[in-house]
């Protein structure tokens, strides 16, 4: 696994410190792009930093933390070619990598508990895209649509 990019805002702050142990402990390199403590700041600032990294190719995946995981990986997701998800329970982190190939896992500091957090992570990291042809097209489909004038 190469570099993971991390970004949350206030309310995704203490879930991610979680996040940056669990990280540690198992040797996964990591670039932390903020936020940097409890302050209030602004989702949209962070799912930036750490959508430029994945597209760039500095950081292979991401991990995006706010209060419900929503506004993070909507911000997110305005940048072409990345695939962030929503996750709140294991069977979703590991279906966003298998069917959609999500580059980018977001999670709900306030919704979701540190031990349910961490395995969702580890799916994350840990499952593959599948690679099947009714996933890749619906993949290229969604391509598609970013090339559609609104
Ligand atoms: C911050 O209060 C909260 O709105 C934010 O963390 C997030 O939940 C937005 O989607």
């Amino acid at each position: 696994m190469k570099v993971i990019a991390l970004g949350c805002d206030h309310a995704g702050f203490d879930l991610m410190q979680e996040v940056i142990s669990y990280l540690q402990d198992n040797n996964i390199e990591f670039k932390n792009f903020g936020t940097y403590d409890k302050q209030s700041c602004d989702y949209p600032v962070f799912a930036g930093r750490v959508a430029r990294s994945v597209l760039s190719g500095e950081c292979e995946r991401g991990v995006l933390i706010c209060g419900t995981g929503i506004g993070i990986t909507i911000a997110a997701n305005r940048y072409k070619g990345i695939r962030a998800a929503n996750c709140a329970n294991v069977f979703m982190a590991k279906a966003c990598r298998e069917h959609n190939d999500a580059n980018i896992l977001g999670m709900g500091g306030r919704v979701i508990g540190t031990g349910t957090a961490i395995e969702i992570l580890k799916a994350f990291l840990e499952t593959e895209f599948s690679q099947g042809e009714r996933h890749i097209r619906r993949i290229n489909e969604m391509d598609d649509m970013e090339n559609i004038e609104k």
